[in-house]
């Protein structure tokens, strides 16, 4: 501590610079995605030196080059199985194949030749994101099959099928094309945009034996879950009405859509839709180009018309209240059901926030989020996630470890003893001052009702921020702060409330300000009055993926500090509220490195 008490004044104008970095001139997302351009790229990359200070050690990631969505991830004869979008050939978007990975924890994992490569003329552009179906039913007996977007020429999208060579191979080396692709093209028939058609979900097969997907496209500005039935899962009919669309959305890329119970944190396997125990509701998921964001609506599926209904709250076109997987980078993501464990689990993909030329200087670009379980909250009103149980191991077993403590006001203690660039930390507040203060707080807002949680962020007023500040250097010149602050709202036009809003400010993560230093915010349904406020915090050399009110709001930021590097790298708890509060607990652990993806 005596290291870090100099620091309390560089604290305070740390503060006020997040604080006034906060405004909205930074929120001026970059959010980088790939570009359809081809690219044959020879890169020197520089992944063998030591210098690889933003390299994650407990993180999916190819041994090196490109990786953009997770595809077809699944669980089969004991080994789960992740595919992805890979660049062979470089540390930028292009030449777009399937790596293919195989796990028997989901924390460690070895890499295996790709699955699929651009070979057939439907293909020859790519093989985009796809999904996969453990086949059952009509003769089948848990046969995987993988759908897959073809890119042939002018960029044009079909939908194609491969089934493995040799079942009896647990980690499903080689896979054969259908000699029947492409299975679904666009046509004039159809009406579809051939450049705007692809990422097929995984199959479901209700009751009268057609199985489904959906395929993500537009028309116009209008995004759209175009639906497909088959008997044979070869021969593939356009239903008459596409699942579900919505105006001035752009293109909907990667959807996903699978039943959760009500009042239960199981996962359903996604054909089911009905349930003797529980009632089910649908999830559908988009992932939205323009905005490089998933968004999910909750609703009812019903079979019999082919419709998805989304419940009140959800049925809003305004893209500002429907909810997201994750408030900071996570895109593409997919679900799949692991029938070993009865859970749902999420993976999603978390791109750099770097410049381009560094990314091929360190020769590679992209992770995965840590696996996530996903459930319904009981609410019935948005989704809970949570890392999944096995990352847990990872855990050294000598935890700093605090019960009950007080946080002065203004105060920033150090944690010391943690490897603090590769940590999961979990603490939780009791905003003590709440009570009395509540009261008096000042109505943000006026008659505006506040929409955009990130405007809050950086807000005078309010009680906090308190937090975790990450990733920060000794003399705090870099730092990544995740915090809460609790305000007085404008709901509607009669009613105020207390909010929580959890932030993620990476406007002082890095001193290269090449990096989009875009910092991520958003509301917490938690009542901070009869609630304690969580925040668990999983730091990874150059990612941060939190998790506000046991998993109701997840945020995950890219950082790359030039200070705040392996050893060089600090942890601290903070309480800028006016008064003190109490950390109920707060436990660090120090994160074992997992094996992902080395080659000897
Ligand atoms: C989403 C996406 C998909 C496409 C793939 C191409 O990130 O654009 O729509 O299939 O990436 O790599």
């Amino acid at each position: 501590m005596a290291l870090f008490s100099s620091s309390m004044r560089v604290w305070r104008s740390v503060l006020s610079f997040i604080v006034a970095g906060l405004s909205y001139g930074v929120y001026h997302s970059t959010e980088a995605s790939h570009h359809y351009s081809h690219q044959n790229i020879h890169q020197t990359h520089s992944l063998f030196s030591n210098n690889q200070p933003y390299r994650t050690a407990f993180h999916f990631q190819p041994h090196h080059n490109w990786m953009n969505d997770p595809n077809g991830p699944m669980r089969y004869k004991g080994v789960y199985h992740m595919f992805y979008q890979h660049n062979p050939k470089g540390a930028t978007w292009g030449n777009i194949a399937w790596g293919h990975s195989v796990s028997r924890d989901l924390v460690n994992w070895a890499p295996l030749p790709l699955a699929l490569s651009p070979a057939e003329s439907y293909d020859i552009n790519g093989c985009w994101s796809g999904s996969a179906t453990i086949l059952h039913g009509q003769g089948h007996s848990n046969k995987p099959a993988l759908l897959y977007t073809g890119v042939g020429p002018n960029q044009k999208q079909t939908q194609n099928l491969a089934l493995p060579l040799n079942l009896s191979d647990p980690f499903l080396r080689d896979w054969v094309r259908s000699p029947l692709n492409p299975l679904i093209a666009p046509t004039s028939l159809t009406q579809i945009n051939a450049t705007s058609f692809r990422d097929p979900t995984t199959a479901w097969l209700p009751h009268d034996g057609f199985w489904r997907i959906l395929v993500g496209s537009q028309r116009r500005d209008r995004g759209i879950a175009l639906l497909f039935k088959s008997k044979d899962f070869v021969h593939w009919v356009k239903a008459k009405h596409p699942l579900y669309s919505a105006k001035h959305t752009g293109m909907w890329e990667c959807p996903d859509f699978f039943p959760v119970f009500i009042n239960s944190t199981f996962g359903v396997e996604t054909s089911t839709l009905h349930d003797d125990h529980f009632r089910l509701k649908h999830v559908l998921k988009l992932s939205l180009i323009d905005l490089a964001q998933d968004y999910y609506l909750i609703g009812s599926y019903n079979v019999t018309r082919d419709s998805f209904i989304p419940d009140k709250g959800f049925e809003d076109t305004e893209l500002s209240s429907i909810l997201r997987y994750d408030y900071g980078k996570f895109y593409a993501s997919k679900t799949f059901y692991d029938d070993s464990k009865r859970r749902r689990i999420l993976w999603g993909w978390v791109n750099e926030s770097s410049a381009k030329k560094d990314d091929i200087q360190k020769g590679w670009s992209g992770i995965q989020a840590i696996p996530r379980s996903v459930w319904l909250h009981k609410s019935g009103k948005q989704l809970v996630q949570w890392p999944i149980k096995e990352i847990e191991k990872l855990r050294s077993k000598n935890p700093l470890t605090w019960r009950s403590k007080v946080l002065e006001a203004g105060s920033l203690l150090h944690l010391p003893g943690v490897t603090a660039a590769q940590a999961d930390v979990e603490v939780t507040f009791k905003v003590n001052e709440l009570a009395e203060k509540a009261k008096e707080l000042k109505q943000i807002g006026g008659k505006r009702k506040v929409t955009d949680p990130r405007s809050l962020c950086g807000e005078k007023g309010g009680i906090g921020p308190f937090g975790l500040l990450v990733l920060a250097s000794k003399g705090l010149q870099e730092h990544t702060s995740v915090f809460f602050k609790v305000f007085k709202l404008k709901i509607d036009h009669n009613t105020t409330k207390l909010v929580v809003v959890m932030c993620s400010d990476q406007s002082r993560s890095s001193l290269n300000h090449e990096n989009d230093l875009s910092s991520y915010g958003a509301f917490l349904d938690v009542d901070p009055l009869h609630q304690n406020l969580s925040l668990r915090s999983l730091i990874d050399h150059s990612v941060v993926e939190s998790f506000g009110g046991k998993g109701k709001v997840c945020i995950t930021a890219r950082v790359y500090p030039t200070l705040a590097i392996n050893d060089e790298a600090h942890l601290f708890v903070f309480n800028d509220a006016s008064s003190n509060l109490n950390v109920t607990t707060l436990t660090a652990w120090s994160m074992k490195k997992a094996r992902v993806n080395s080659i000897n």
